[in-house]
């Protein structure tokens, strides 16, 4: 196991799967009344320059189910907002604290931060990557398919942070990745170049109904990302498109499971019938952000 968890090729194919394991484990004794204490005095910072709901809740009742405990820091109250260095930051939240959690705009800000601290940092998304999202959605498709070899996952809509680690988890998990996208918001080509080298079949096009064409795996996001405000309706215009509905659906395998990774905006990326309907697994994929979260915690922290 590597010490950061910045980007999802921080893992390996093993550790992801020793990780899923170790969820699995967690989540069936959680749903028996057992919690363990096996992070008994350890503390996790969470440091958020932007908004969170499942994040936040998420890492904070692991830590206090595994027996530690979470703190909430908006970078805009401490001293980084005024102008204190992500690289001082680092080094003493290290004397305080056993690991940061932090969510940033930009990516730089979590690889400096990895730098000068000598704990763990863990990405809890930034402009690049979401990998603690996709260790979850790995998490769902797994319990729901029971395999990752050979499925067809389509992501339909904007290539962005949350797209990047999809791409990534394809490659390493061995899932066919087709990713429909208006032109102009394709994912980040390093990414791609990066999941083609380590055998990732990907496919960027720009055909949301061949995309979604006999395939096991739907998934978008938002069209407009936190950063993205500025271009709020252009985007609405450029990827109307883009819609995951009962239309989109029939196109894909009756099993499909659809997946969000949520918040979702009813209407614009997803329809409510699609989001609240019976191929849905938007909200067990929220609920293993907590037993994913927590077996990457134990791993790093123990
Ligand atoms: N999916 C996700 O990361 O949700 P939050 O923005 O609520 O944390
Ligand atoms: N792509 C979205 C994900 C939110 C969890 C964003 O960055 O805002």
């Amino acid at each position: 196991m590597p010490s950061h968890l910045l980007s999802l090729t921080d893992l390996s194919y093993t550790d992801i799967i020793s990780l899923l394991d170790t969820a699995s484990d967690l989540k069936e004794k959680r749903a028996r009344g057992k919690t363990s204490g096996e992070l008994k005095d350890k503390t996790l910072a969470m440091l958020f320059e932007k908004s969170s709901t499942r994040t936040r809740i998420s890492f904070e009742v692991a830590m206090t189910e595994l027996g530690g405990h979470a703190i909430f820091l908006n970078s805009r109250d401490i001293q980084l907002g005024r102008g204190e260095s992500i690289a001082d930051t680092a080094r003493v939240m290290s004397r305080y604290v056993h690991a940061i959690m932090g969510r940033v705009y930009k990516h730089e800000t979590l690889v400096e931060l990895s730098k000068c601290a000598t704990i763990p940092v863990i990405n809890g998304l930034s402009d690049l990557e979401h990998p603690c999202q996709l260790l979850a959605d790995l998490l769902t498709i797994r319990e729901y398919k029971g395999k990752f070899r050979g499925l067809n996952f389509s992501w339909i809509g904007d290539g962005n942070n949350v797209c990047n680690s999809a791409i990534l988890a394809c490659a390493l998990t061995g899932m066919k990745m087709t990713v429909a996208c208006p032109e102009g918001y394709e994912p980040n080509s390093e990414i791609v170049d990066k999941a083609k080298d380590m055998g990732g079949a990907i496919n960027i096009i720009h055909d949301p109904i061949k995309a979604a064409k006999k395939t096991d795996i739907l998934y978008t996001d938002v069209w407009v990302s936190m950063g993205d405000e500025d271009e709020y309706e252009q985007r609405l215009h450029d990827f109307g498109p883009y819609q995951i509905n009962s239309k989109l659906i029939e196109q894909a395998k009756h099993d499909v499971m659809v997946l969000h990774c949520l918040p979702a905006h009813r209407g614009e990326e997803i329809t409510a019938d699609v989001v609240d309907g019976p191929n849905s697994a938007v909200f067990d994929q929220a609920e293993n952000r907590l037993h994913a979260q927590k077996a990457l915690l134990l791993r790093l922290l123990s």
